[in-house]
C-alpha cells in the first residue's frame, strides 16, 4: 500500500547527498551540538529571514528580505520540548492560564498543563479551521498569560488579529508553527510570529530528520540567550547552572540530514503546493455535482496564505462513507483529529469546551490525504474519481 507521506521516496531521491553529509557526521567525531548544528540554525534562521522568489504568490517576498529585526533559531531534540522550553523561557508559573486552540495536537495543551499551567481551549474557525480570535478575547481573564496559536495543517494561524488582542491585554504569543515552517502569511514566513515560535522536525513533518528533531525561533536576544540555558541544563556556563533546565539538544547527524533537505524544501513546497491544487480542483468539481450531506470540503486557506500543507485536510460530511471507499481503493488518509483536546480523557476533569461547535464538528469531518512531493496525486485523484 502506498505511504501516507512517501519518504523512503525522499531518500532515494536525495540519496547520494544524504549518504555524505552523513558519512562525513559519523567520520568527524562530533555528534552533539558543533559546526552542523550551528549550520543549520544559521541556515534556518537565514531561511526565515529571507525571502523566496518563488514561494507562490504575486508580491511575497519579491526576492526581498524581511525587515529587521532578524529572526534567530536554536534547535532542540523535539517539537514539544521546543514549546516547554519556549513557556519555561516566556516564565509560565503553575496556574497560569495559556490560551490554545480545541482542535489541534495534543502538544501545545499538554506542555502547559506540564509545567502546571492551565489549558484554555478556544473554539475555531469553521472554514480555516485555526483558532478563533473573536473565542480568545473571550477566554482573557486575570489569570491569562498567553496564547498559542497553531499553524494547523499548514496555513498560519490569524497572528494580525492575535497580536491585536495579545498587546492589548499584556500577553506573550508562542507560534506552535510545527506543522507550517516555510509557510508564509502577508509578507512574512511562519516561525516568525510569535515572540517564540517553534517547529518539528518530526519524520513526517514538511521538514524532517530521521528521528525526533526541533527548533524555536525569536527575534528577541535576551529570549534567545534564556533558550539556550534552558535547553541545556540551565547552564550560563560550563558547570554553572543558573536556572534549572532540560537537555534537548540535536544531534549532529540529524541537523546533516536536515541540512540536505532544507536545500530541496521550497522545491518540495511548490509540489506539495501544485498537488493541494489539484486536489481543489478535484473537489470543487465533486461537490459541484454533489447534494449536502455528502460534500468533501477542503481546508480553506486565507487569501494571503501559503500553505505547506502537513497534508492534504477535508471536511467530509459523511466521513464514516467517505473513509469506506477510501479503503475500498486503497487510498492512505488520517483523521486530523478524532476528539477536540476538551474531550481528551487526561483534559476532561478541566470540565471545558462543551461550546466549541465547530471544534467538535470539524473532528466529526476531518479526514487526511497524502500530498508530500514523493506522492503521486494524479493516480490518488484518478482512484478518487473512480470511488467517489
Ligand atoms: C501542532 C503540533 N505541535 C507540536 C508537535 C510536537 O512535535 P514533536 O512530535 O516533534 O514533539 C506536533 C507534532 O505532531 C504538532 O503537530
Amino acid at each position: 500500500m502506498m505511504p501516507f507521506v512517501n519518504l523512503t521516496g525522499q531518500r532515494e531521491a536525495y540519496r547520494e547527498e544524504l549518504e555524505a553529509a552523513e558519512r562525513a557526521v559519523l567520520d568527524s567525531g562530533c555528534y552533539i551540538g558543533g559546526p552542523e548544528v550551528k549550520a543549520l540554525e544559521a541556515e534556518l534562521a537565514d531561511f526565515c529571514n529571507t525571502g523566496s522568489p518563488d514561494a507562490g504568490k504575486e508580491g511575497f517576498f519579491a526576492g526581498k528580505d524581511r525587515a529587521e529585526p532578524w529572526t534567530q533559531a536554536v534547535t532542540c531534540a523535539s517539537g514539544t520540548d521546543a514549546l516547554t522550553i519556549a513557556l519555561m523561557a516566556l516564565g509560565l508559573k503553575p496556574g497560569d492560564e495559556v490560551i490554545v486552540p480545541d482542535f489541534t495536537f495534543i502538544a501545545p495543551a499538554e506542555c502547559v498543563a506540564f509545567l502546571g499551567g492551565i489549558p484554555r481551549f478556544a473554539d475555531i474557525d469553521p472554514e480555516t479551521l485555526q483558532i478563533d480570535p473573536e473565542n480568545v478575547r473571550a477566554l482573557i481573564g486575570p489569570k491569562t498569560r498567553g496564547i498559542i496559536g497553531v499553524d494547523l495543517f499548514g496555513q498560519c494561524a490569524p497572528f494580525k488579529e492575535l497580536r491585536q488582542i495579545a498587546d492589548a491585554h499584556g500577553l506573550w504569543i508562542i507560534e506552535d508553527a510545527a506543522q507550517a515552517f516555510g509557510a508564509i502569511s502577508g509578507q512574512n514566513r511562519a516561525a516568525t510570529f510569535g515572540s517564540i515560535s517553534i517547529t518539528s522536525f518530526y519524520p513526517s513533518k514538511p521538514l524532517g530528520c530521521y528521528g525526533d528533531g526541533g527548533a524555536l525561533f525569536t527575534s528577541d536576544p535576551k529570549l534567545e540567550a534564556k533558550i539556550r540555558q534552558i535547553a541545556n541544563h540551565g547552564s550560563t556556563g560550563r558547570y554553572q547552572h543558573e536556572s534549572v533546565g532540560l537537555n534537548s539538544r540535536l544531534d549532529a547527524l540529524q541537523a546533516a540530514i536536515l541540512r540536505v533537505k532544507l536545500r530541496h524544501f521550497e522545491s518540495e513546497l511548490k509540489v506539495r503546493r501544485e498537488n493541494a491544487r489539484k486536489y481543489d480542483e478535484f473537489f470543487a468539481e465533486y461537490n459541484a455535482g454533489t447534494a449536502a450531506g455528502a460534500r468533501i470540503v477542503p481546508q480553506y486557506i486565507g487569501e494571503n496564505c501559503t500553505s505547506t500543507y502537513a497534508q492534504y485536510t477535508v471536511l467530509a460530511d459523511d466521513r464514516e462513507a467517505f473513509i469506506k471507499k477510501l479503503d475500498k481503493a486503497g487510498i492512505p488518509h488520517c483523521i486530523h483529529y478524532p476528539q477536540p483536546l476538551h474531550e481528551q480523557p487526561c483534559f476532561r476533569e478541566l470540565g471545558q469546551g462543551s461550546e466549541n461547535k465547530n471544534a467538535i464538528e470539524a473532528s466529526k469531518k476531518a479526514v487526511s490525504l497524502p500530498v508530500c512531493a514523493f506522492t503521486d496525486v494524479d493516480f490518488i485523484i484518478n482512484k478518487l474519481r473512480a470511488a467517489l
